[in-house]
């Protein structure tokens, strides 16, 4: 097979669909707003940490940097479109809960509330925060943890298909099947 090169972008736009969480973050008065992400993941288990990549022209950014709090929320296949509002649409411009009707709930540990609709949701205090190029790696040590009890099974552990979360590739979003 004759290989090519390509750019980082374009590895990306060919890699399989992957996660997607909506992260919520107040301003220093309290008021909240949401952020699509894509860049996501789990990083110790000892301490419980995770990273989010956050470019500094988000108005995210600003607000997690300010507060040095947020909150993950994992979206379903019912909410694409408000989760896709909240990765094209700024928080400078748009009350983001009142524009999808996307519902706060307070959380128990930190200020950014939680988003009723998703089904799992790691409060986070930011702990550590490198620069990386043209995003900013925030390093948050989770101080709660919640997910609805309905999409747990019998044996008390989550299933993934009752859950329905869903992923995305170039705007693409993806659910889960069976086969
Ligand atoms: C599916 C998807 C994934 C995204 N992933 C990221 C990401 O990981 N990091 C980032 O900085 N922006 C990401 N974005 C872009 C932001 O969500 C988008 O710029 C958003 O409007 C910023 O909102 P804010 O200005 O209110 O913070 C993503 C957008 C979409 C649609």
């Amino acid at each position: 097979m004759v290989k090519v090169e390509l750019s980082l972008r374009d590895f990306l736009q060919a890699s399989p669909p992957s996660v997607v969480v909506l992260a919520t973050c107040v301003d220093a008065s309290g008021k909240p707003n949401i952020i699509t992400l894509g860049m996501f993941m789990p990083i110790s288990f000892d301490p419980p940490l995770v990273c989010i990549g956050v470019s500094p022209k988000r108005y995210s950014h600003k607000l997690i940097e300010e507060t040095g709090e947020f909150v993950i929320n994992v979206p379903t296949e019912g909410i694409i479109e408000e989760t896709h509002f909240c990765g094209t649409k700024s928080g400078r411009e748009y009350d983001k809960f009142k524009e999808t009707g996307l519902t706060p709930r307070p959380a128990s540990k930190v200020k950014p509330p939680l988003i009723e609709e998703c089904y799992a949701h790691l409060e986070c205090r930011v702990v550590q925060r490198y620069t990386c190029g043209d995003h900013t790696l925030f390093v948050g040590e989770v101080v709660a943890a919640h997910i609805n009890k309905d999409v747990l099974g019998e044996d008390g552990k989550v299933d993934i298909l009752k859950a329905k979360p869903i992923f995305q590739r170039n705007h693409i979003y993806y659910g889960l099947k069976r086969p």
